[in-house]
């Protein structure tokens, strides 16, 4: 475990079994709830795709950024699987449920702007991360916008907290290594991060 700028780390969380497992469950919830490209609140695609499980998903089209019970086609979110609330159970802190499990699937070229999670209303409620697939540099600067920042890089079965201080640090996702993990056939990273939303 290493921490920086009160970012946890828990390097290897999970091993190899655990992380194909994770897929496998991750494969279910985007049959029911497939991945989506968002529009930005300002028109701009993003070049993650996006899906949710939970009560919530975290959306953006033109409306604005915002949680909703429902995916874009008009369902509601599959529920979050057992092994990633377990994830959450182990490392958050929290006693409360996780509401939202977001997932963010980077192909070739997916980056991640610097940004805030911000649409929460408890901040005293961690944000936990998971990385899977291909290595990402994940960058965390400051609370305030601009500053120097570190970067670290994700690997597969990396999990990371944002609580406390670093909950409302900037974050962000420079550039991913295509290729570099054999656990998606066809590439790709996907981050999984657990919210409590109300
Ligand atoms: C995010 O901050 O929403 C994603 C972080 C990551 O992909 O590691
Ligand atoms: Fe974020």
């Amino acid at each position: 475990m290493i921490e920086r700028r009160g970012f946890v780390i828990h390097q290897e969380f999970l091993d190899r079994a655990a992380q194909e497992s994770l897929v496998e469950d991750l494969r279910g919830v985007l049959a029911q709830a497939p991945l989506v490209r968002p529009i930005t609140p300002r028109g701009r695609p993003m070049s993650v795709r996006m899906s949710a499980a939970g009560t919530y998903g975290w959306i953006t089209d033109h409306k604005g950024y915002r949680y909703s019970e429902t995916h874009p086609d008009g369902q509601p979110w599959p529920p979050i699987p057992d092994a990633v609330r377990a994830i959450w159970d182990a490392v958050s802190g929290s006693d409360r449920e996780p509401e939202c499990c977001l997932i963010n699937w980077y192909g070739e070229g997916a980056r991640m702007g610097l940004h805030q999670d911000r649409d929460e209303a408890d901040f005293g409620q961690p944000v936990v991360s998971v990385s899977l697939g291909d290595e990402g540099l994940f960058r965390m600067g400051n609370v305030e916008r601009g500053g120097k920042t570190e970067s670290v890089w994700l690997k597969s079965g990396d999990v990371v907290v944002m609580g406390g201080e670093a909950r409302l640090r900037h974050h962000g996702v420079d550039r991913i290594r295509f290729g570099s993990s054999t656990l998606l056939p066809d590439g790709g990273r996907i981050n999984l991060t657990l919210r409590v939303v109300t």
